[in-house]
């Protein structure tokens, strides 16, 4: 697949696929943000410099061309914030996983919430994929409150299966079908700007 992905999700979120000109401000956010980001994210301790922000562009770039799936960055009114993207999709399962972080400074606004959305709207309505699925550690509860908000099912706990910087974590998994998809869309309308936070509305 070739081109781009770029979405205006809310009045001043835009979500778009990464390219190798975001390195050094995405650097830039990883590295004020590491406290933050370490406890649940194993790749942050060897993002020394850009150039591994790079390294992981080109990789999720050449990913995206290979129709595996879009990694995109956020921008709120502009600046850069943070990250919603897809694992390599299993094609032959029509699924994949879905991962995420947030600039402290910009957490508690539902601005991840909404970018998750539409990116399970892009999976499902444009990729046609059946299963997406979204792991976060026991304890991350904030970031397990994403995927229950979207109307996924706890379907499991994985023990020890992540080694993040000095300690395994037990992950839990959570899923939703292209059917729970659309029935939870349905009553859960996270897309509109009406259920923003007033801080990102467009002003009346
Ligand atoms: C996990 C992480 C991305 C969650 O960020 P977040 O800001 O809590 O998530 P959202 O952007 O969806 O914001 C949700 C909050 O906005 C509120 N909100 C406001 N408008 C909203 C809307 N339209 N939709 C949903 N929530 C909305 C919610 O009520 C919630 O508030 P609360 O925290 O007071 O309960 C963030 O904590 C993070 O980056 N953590 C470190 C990295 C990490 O753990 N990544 C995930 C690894 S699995």
């Amino acid at each position: 697949m070739s081109g781009q992905f770029h979405r205006t999700v809310a009045p001043g979120i835009e979500m778009r696929q990464f390219q190798p000109a975001d390195a050094e401000t995405v650097f830039a956010v990883v590295d004020r943000n590491r406290m933050h980001l370490r406890q649940w994210l194993p790749w942050v301790d060897s993002s020394h410099s850009p150039e591994d922000i790079r390294q992981f562009i080109g990789r999720v770039v050449a990913q995206f061309e290979a129709d595996l799936g879009p990694n995109t960055g956020i921008w709120v009114d502009g600046v850069f914030a943070g990250n919603v993207g897809c694992h390599p999709i299993d094609w032959a399962n029509r699924s994949c996983s879905v991962g995420y972080w947030i600039d402290a400074a910009q957490q508690g606004k539902g601005v991840i919430t909404v970018c998750c959305a539409a990116m399970l709207e892009y999976l499902f309505e444009e990729s046609r994929l059946h299963r997406v699925e979204i792991r976060c550690g026991t304890g991350n509860t904030r970031s397990c409150a994403i995927p229950e908000r979207l109307g996924f099912t706890r379907e499991g706990l994985l023990h020890g299966a992540e080694w993040v910087n000095d300690r395994w974590v037990d992950l839990l998994v959570w899923g939703i079908t292209e059917e729970q998809w659309r029935a939870a869309a349905r009553s859960k309308p996270y897309l509109p700007s009406t259920r923003m936070k007033p801080s990102l509305r467009p002003p009346a």
